[in-house]
């Protein structure tokens, strides 16, 4: 899929930008602190509804103003579609699609793919497990929407067990009782999430494998996926034998379950739920050891890309390139991994790319640029583009009532 038109109203340090895109790759060039990443961080926001530099969406919203708006146009499978979102910090964001408003935001994930390579990425080999999670997690609602449905019930369900859990401690009996109907919640819902991730880190694992040894050459360690979870069934975070299957939703229910009756004395001591997908972690392998704490930084960089080229890459096996996003990274890779990287951009039916120094960026991946800087953002490409599909009638940071 390729983003065809994108703009953007009040969002980050943008007051308005409207840009005409092609497919290929496109390199948005311009000084530091112009504004390149947050564009591409609105097209990110598209596809995830967060941002990959920061938790919540308040900075995400122009200083001064009430609410942000993106708004693109996408090409998908030749067909279009039109993609409005009002971020409103605090508040349920408004989203549109074709112009029709979706009843749940949440059901914009997936429509809309994007893999974005940024610096921060070092932080999902280095970082906490909060990182990694993420990561899963947000690549399982784009792959299997339905599973953002899964997780968010497994979030309300958590929050309202600590609740209890808290109180349980003062008045344990009747509170005892209405635990277990919890646990029952949780645990079903855990059993689904930990089932998904435990597929996608199998099925991830392979192409981060491979990805691997093209980003780092040969005689590299080869890097592996493992699964370190709070249910021992569903992983102590080794990698798994090639021919071990992922244990059934409901086979982790019931491990989950029980382990959360062996845990209850402490986790009623403690006042928080100590079992459950909310505490596990994706274990990245370099050879023997486990990449956090002994790879070199150099090592650490090179698995980040890895395992982001990865997820192009099993997107791509899915059936449909995702919008490949590549943020101020070609100026830190060397030549090897510059040019591994600049393959794949090549090859993506759409890649954005942001640089300070247009030279940082290879080459091949030069043909169409976007100046960035004064506030302003210009498309420097000879050829027609396409341009005026947005309603001009609505205000730039809000979604029209209408329709
Ligand atoms: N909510 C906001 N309102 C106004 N300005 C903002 C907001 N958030 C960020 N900015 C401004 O945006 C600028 C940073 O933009 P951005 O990160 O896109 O820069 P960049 O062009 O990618 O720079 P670099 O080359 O250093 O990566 C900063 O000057 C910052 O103050
Ligand atoms: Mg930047």
């Amino acid at each position: 899929m390729y983003v065809r038109h994108l703009q953007v109203g009040s969002f980050r340090s943008w007051e308005r930008v409207d840009l005409a895109l092609r497919p290929g790759p496109t390199v948005f060039v311009g000084r530091n602190g112009e504004g390149k990443t947050n564009l591409v961080e609105a097209v990110g926001y598209l596809a995830t509804m967060s941002s990959h530099r920061v938790s919540s969406d308040a900075p995400l919203v122009r200083h001064g103003a009430a609410q942000a708006v993106v708004r693109a146009a996408l090409r998908r499978d030749d067909r279009e579609m039109l993609v409005e979102v009002e971020i409103n910090p605090g508040r349920a964001n408004r989203v549109r699609v074709n112009r029709a408003p979706l009843p749940r935001p949440r059901e914009l994930l997936g429509l809309v793919r994007t893999v974005l390579f940024a610096p921060e990425d070092l932080a999902l080999i280095r970082g906490d497990p909060t990182e990694r999670r993420r990561f899963l997690d947000e690549l399982l609602a784009t792959r299997t929407p339905r599973l953002a449905g899964v997780r968010s019930d497994y979030e309300r369900v958590l929050k309202q067990r600590n609740a209890l859990l808290k109180t349980a401690r003062m008045a344990r009996g009747k509170a005892i009782e209405t635990l277990d109907v919890w646990d029952g919640h949780l645990t079903d819902l855990g059993g689904q999430l930990l089932e998904a991730r435990l597929r996608l880190v199998s099925d991830l694992a392979p192409y981060l494998a491979q990805a691997y040894a093209s980003v780092a050459g040969e005689g590299a360690a080869v890097a592996a996926l493992g699964y370190a979870s709070t249910v021992p069934a569903a992983g102590d975070g080794a990698p798994p034998a090639a021919d071990a299957s992922v244990p059934s939703a409901a086979e982790l229910t019931a491990a989950m379950r029980e382990r959360v009756a062996e845990r209850r004395g402490d986790e009623l001591d403690r006042g928080v739920t100590l079992v459950g997908p909310h505490r596990d972690d994706m274990v990245i392998h370099l050879g023997s050891a486990p990449a956090k704490g002994f790879a070199s930084h150099g090592e650490s960089w090179s698995l980040a890309l890895a395992l982001k080229l990865a997820t192009f890459a099993l997107l791509r096996a899915d059936g449909e390139d995702p919008i490949l996003v590549l943020d101020d990274v070609f100026a830190t890779l060397d030549a090897e991994r510059r040019a591994a990287l600049a393959a794949v951009a090549r090859s993506a039916e759409q890649t954005l790319i942001t640089a300070a120094v247009l030279e940082d960026v290879p080459a091949e991946l030069r043909g169409v640029r976007v100046q960035v800087g004064g506030g302003s953002a210009t498309v420097l490409d000879e050829g027609a583009l396409d341009e005026g599909v947005f309603d001009e009638t609505v205000p730039d940071d809000r979604l029209g009532d209408a329709g």
